[in-house]
C-alpha cells in the first residue's frame, strides 16, 4: 500500500492536534484513502513534545527548511501561523513542487493571491480549510456544496474568543479581561489577543469567505474592522431588553452598488438561530439564490476541531496526489481566469440599521431635539427609550433604534446629536442586522 509522507511545520496546539488525529484514526483514514498517511518529518522550535505526540519514529528538526527540502515528503503542513516566516516556507514548498496544507488565515488573507498564483504555476495545490471557522467545513461547502448558487450574502461568528467573551459577559456578568485570560489558557486566543478582540482575526477569515462567495481576489486590506472592546455590560442588557443579542459578526454582502466586507459588533434579533451561537462556537450563515439561507455551526478553534479540518485537507490531497490542477476544484471556488476584481464599498457607503446609546440631561425638549435631527436627515426611528438614571448627576441613558440608512447620513446626524448642549459627546453606535 502506498504511503503518503507528511512534513509538519509546527507542533503547537494545532500541530499537536493534527499528529494526534492522524495517529488515532490511522486505520479509519486508510480505509477512506487507500493509503497510509504518516508524519515522516516534523520541525518545531520546541521538539520536546514530539514523543508525547507519538512522533518519536519520525525525523525531527528545528529547521523548517530541512522538512521542506526533504525529498521523501509529499505534503507540507504549515501550522506555524502568522505572516512570516510562514509565507516564505509555503512559497519554498511550492517551489519544491510540494502540495501545501495550512490553517493560517492571516497568511491566506494577506498573501493568498501570491501563494495561489505560485501554486498554479507549479501545478500544486494549497488547501486551507482550517483557516476559517476551525473544524466547520465551510470552505468545502462554499467551493463544492453551494456551487450551483449565486451567493447573496453571508454572516459569520468566526472568532471563538470574541464570542466566548460576549457570551460570558451576557450570561455571567463577567468582566472582559477575566474572560479573555480564560480563552488564552484554553488555547483559543491568537498569540496576540488583540487580533481576536479588535476583529483582525475575523477580518482575515471574512476576506477569505468573501473571495470564495463572490469570485474575487483576496482583499483583506479592504475589510472594515471594528472590535468589541467598546461594548459595555449596559449595552448587552439594553440589547436583550429590545429583543436582540450583540454578536461580533463578519459580513460579506453583494449589495446594489458593490461588495460590503465588514467586521463589527452587531445587534441581531434574538430569534435568529445564529444569535444563539454561544461560547467558543462559530457559525456561518450563507444566503444563496437557490438554497436560500443555510447555517453551518461547530467548533471554531481548539486542537482537535482545527485538526479535523487540517486532516480532511490532507486526505483530499492523498486521494488525488498526482492529479493535475486542471482537474482540481479551483482554489477560490471559481476558475482562475474568472476571478475578477469587484467594487468594494467604503464603510460610509453601506446601508444598515443602528442602535445608538447616548447620555443626555434629563430635561424637557432633549428627546425632541434628537428626533428633529434624525427626522431632518430622513432617518426613521424604530424605538427611542429613555432609561432610568444611573446616578444623581441628572444624566440619563437614551437608547435609539433606527431603520436602515446609509452610514454617511447616520454619521452626519450623529455629529449633530453629539454637538447638542444637553448630550454628552461619547455617543455609541452599534450596527443592527435583521439577517432575514
Ligand atoms: N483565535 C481564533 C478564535 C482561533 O478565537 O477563533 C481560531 O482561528
Amino acid at each position: 500500500m502506498k504511503t503518503v509522507n507528511i512534513g509538519l511545520l509546527g507542533l503547537g496546539t494545532v500541530g499537536g492536534g493534527t499528529a494526534t488525529v492522524l495517529k488515532r484514526n490511522a486505520d479509519e483514514i486508510t480505509r477512506r484513502t487507500g493509503c497510509h498517511i504518516k508524519v515522516s518529518h516534523a520541525a518545531a522550535k520546541d521538539l520536546s513534545v514530539a514523543e508525547s505526540l507519538g512522533l518519536s519514529d519520525c525525523k525531527l528538526s528545528d529547521d523548517a527548511n530541512q522538512v521542506i527540502q526533504d525529498p521523501q515528503v509529499d505534503i507540507i503542513v504549515e501550522l506555524i501561523g502568522g505572516y512570516e516566516p510562514a509565507r516564505s516556507f509555503v512559497l519554498q514548498a511550492i517551489e519544491q513542487g510540494k502540495h501545501v496544507v495550512t490553517a493560517n488565515k492571516a497568511l491566506i488573507a494577506k498573501h493568498g493571491n501570491e501563494i495561489f498564483a505560485a501554486a498554479q504555476k507549479k501545478g500544486v495545490s494549497v488547501c486551507y480549510e482550517a483557516s476559517v471557522a476551525g473544524g466547520i467545513p465551510i470552505i468545502k461547502t462554499m467551493r463544492e456544496g453551494l456551487s450551483a448558487n449565486k451567493i447573496n450574502w453571508l454572516a459569520g461568528i468566526i472568532n471563538g474568543t470574541g464570542n466566548f467573551i460576549l457570551t460570558e459577559m451576557r450570561d455571567k456578568g463577567r468582566d472582559f479581561a477575566d474572560v479573555l485570560k480564560e480563552a488564552q489558557e484554553l488555547g483559543y486566543a491568537e498569540a496576540d489577543p488583540t487580533f481576536d478582540v479588535e476583529g483582525i482575526d475575523a477580518a482575515h477569515k471574512l476576506a477569505i469567505l468573501a473571495s470564495l462567495a463572490f469570485g474575487m481576489p483576496l482583499h483583506f486590506e479592504k475589510v472594515y474592522t471594528e472590535g468589541i472592546s467598546k461594548i459595555s455590560a449596559d449595552d448587552v442588557v439594553y440589547a436583550n431588553q429590545l429583543g436582540y443579542r450583540i454578536k461580533h459578526l463578519g459580513l460579506a454582502i453583494r449589495a446594489k452598488d458593490g461588495i460590503e466586507m465588514r467586521v463589527h459588533p452587531t445587534l441581531i434579533p434574538d430569534t435568529r438561530l445564529i444569535a444563539n451561537v454561544d461560547g467558543v462556537m462559530n457559525a456561518v450563515l450563507v444566503h444563496c439564490d437557490a438554497l436560500g439561507p443555510s447555517l453551518y455551526y461547530g467548533a471554531g478553534a481548539g486542537a482537535e476541531p482545527t485538526a479535523s479540518a487540517v486532516v480532511a485537507d490532507i486526505i483530499d490531497l492523498a486521494r488525488s496526489l498526482d492529479m493535475d490542477n486542471a482537474h482540481r476544484i479551483p482554489q477560490l471556488a471559481f476558475q482562475n481566469d474568472a476571478i475578477k476584481e469587484q467594487k468594494i464599498l467604503d464603510i460610509d457607503q453601506i446601508e444598515t440599521a443602528y442602535y445608538i446609546r447616548l447620555t443626555a440631561k434629563d430635561e424637557p425638549g432633549v428627546m425632541a431635539e434628537i428626533s428633529d435631527i434624525l427626522g431632518h436627515a430622513g432617518i426613521s426611528m424604530e424605538a427611542i427609550i429613555q432609561k432610568p438614571p444611573v446616578d444623581d448627576s441628572g444624566d440619563v441613558p437614551v437608547v435609539l433604534l433606527t431603520q436602515k440608512v446609509k452610514e454617511h447620513k447616520m454619521n452626519a446626524a450623529l455629529e449633530q446629536i453629539s454637538a447638542l448642549e444637553h448630550v454628552q459627546d461619547d455617543v455609541l453606535r452599534i450596527r443592527v442586522e435583521s439577517l432575514k
